[in-house]
């Protein structure tokens, strides 16, 4: 069989270095047809590395979808605030879509994404690649074997980790929410679908607190400058110093995430350029930044059952954590050491340890591939098909724009079926 020609909309960190590459793996699943970017440098890269001929390379995901239809699917792989017009222009076009989270930035947008998906008869996998993870997997597979009993309540942290909040949430592309997303719909789509996968059922209301409290310039050294290059006072001790960040990043880990954010294929040159250009060599304490760095959500299901997730950008390391807890037992999760405790009440506890169940670590804990094989595989008549639906992974966002309202709010309460206006 041939494979399932694709077309890489967004050829950054997602697109080309991740989704591309998984692609590589899979050479009798997918191959890239068609490539667009608004940077030129990453359209050239991509078509060298993947031989696309010039008149299937476009300086933008729009100028490629107002030709006809050019693959079987599409990643659409761009920043937040154009996956929804992409998406529905390749929807309407016939593209099956790998579409990186948030799928779109409102309730409605997501639902119309949905509907035309339905309508047209279409594959939508969202880009929630945690549902792949041999972690969750496990997780999963544990609580429906009733190891916890019925799950009454479950607490989740989402460790953003200091330096990735200043990378991604303070210099990087979702700093503004009016230029991306809130940051818990950026964030924690993923961790929203997770709790509505591993609780089961729907969500019936949502609360929501948190706030941007130290990014601010309130905490700015005095005399610090614009740009950390150009001799900031503090800069021998600041956490965030972009200088010592990337360009030590770079000499140790060279052409890996996060300095390829920075520049395609860095050198130690183009990373000095883009800290003397762009965001990334700005003060963190000097953005124009307005995400959160803390936030708390409850959820209130519709059995009743009750979830309490903690998204914070002030730990050590990243890594989410998890505690399930049931009628019959404790489940917990650490995501960080992939290690998962069970503990039957008035039974003998168990660990188990998720780095012997696995040796692939890449991309979001293997889910990146996973989801990638899963994809082409279902595009290609085979394999067991995705592990989540549109109307699935649109859930986990929609609670996460209710929770974003309740924040704006004050905490209020707000009930998803007057939120969605759906029944
Ligand atoms: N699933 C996940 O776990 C996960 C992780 C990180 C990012 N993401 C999401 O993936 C998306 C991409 O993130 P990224 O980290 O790759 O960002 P990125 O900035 O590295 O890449 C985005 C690319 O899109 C290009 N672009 C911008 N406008 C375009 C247009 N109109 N047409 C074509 N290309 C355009 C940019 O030039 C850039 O190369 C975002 O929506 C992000 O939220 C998902």
């Amino acid at each position: 069989m041939n494979p399932i020609s694709v077309a890489i909309i967004g050829l950054g960190s997602r697109g080309l270095d991740t989704y591309a590459r998984c692609m590589e793996k899979l050479p009798e699943r997918a191959k890239i047809v068609a490539v667009a970017d608004i940077d030129p440098e990453k359209v050239e890269i991509a078509a060298k590395r993947y031989h696309v001929p010039a008149d299937r390379c476009f300086d933008s995901g729009e100028a490629l979808l107002r030709q006809p239809k050019l693959a079987d699917a599409a990643v659409i792989a761009t920043p937040d605030a154009c996956h929804y017009t992409q998406a529905m222009a390749a929807l309407n076009l016939g593209y099956h879509l790998l579409l990186e989270k948030p799928a779109a930035r409102t309730a409605s947008e997501c639902l119309d994404i949905a509907a035309l998906a339905e309508e047209k008869g279409l594959h939508v996998a969202i880009c929630h690649v945690l549902r792949y993870t041999v972690f969750y997997q496990t997780l999963k597979k544990l609580i429906d074997e009733g190891r916890a009993g019925d799950v009454v309540s479950v607490q989740a942290i989402e460790r953003v980790a200091y330096w990735h909040q200043a990378h991604s949430f303070v210099r990087g592309n979702w700093h503004n929410k009016e230029q991306s997303t809130p940051m818990i719909l950026q964030k924690c789509c993923h961790d929203l679908d997770m709790l509505l996968w591993l609780m089961g059922g729907h969500c019936r209301t949502v609360s929501s607190f948190g706030s941007l409290t130290h990014f601010t310039r309130d905490h700015m050294p005095e005399g610090a400058p614009l740009r950390c290059v150009d001799g900031c006072p503090a800069g021998d001790h600041c956490l965030y110093n972009a200088e010592r960040y990337y360009l030590e990043g770079f000499r140790k880990w060279g052409d890996a995430w996060p300095v390829n954010v920075l520049c395609p294929e860095p050198t130690e040159e183009k990373v000095k350029k883009a800290l003397r250009e762009t965001d990334y060599g700005k003060c963190v304490y000097q953005m124009d930044n307005d995400v959160v760095d803390h936030q708390v959500v409850n959820l209130e299901m519709e059995n009743g059952a009750t979830a309490a997730l903690t998204m914070c950008a002030f730990t050590a390391t990243g890594g989410r954590h998890i505690r399930i807890m049931g009628t019959a037992g404790e489940i917990e999760g650490d995501g960080e050491k992939n290690v998962i405790r069970v503990r039957p009440f008035g039974g003998e506890a168990e660990e188990i340890d998720v780095t012997r169940l696995t040796d692939d670590f890449s991309g979001h804990g293997g889910g990146d591939f996973r989801l990638a094989q899963d994809f082409f595989a279902l595009l290609s008549g085979e394999g067991k098909g995705l592990l989540t639906g549109i109307r699935d992974s649109v859930e986990s966002h929609l609670i996460a724009l209710a929770a974003e309202e309740s924040r704006l709010h004050g905490g209020q309460s707000v009930g998803m079926k007057a939120f969605t206006g759906c029944p």
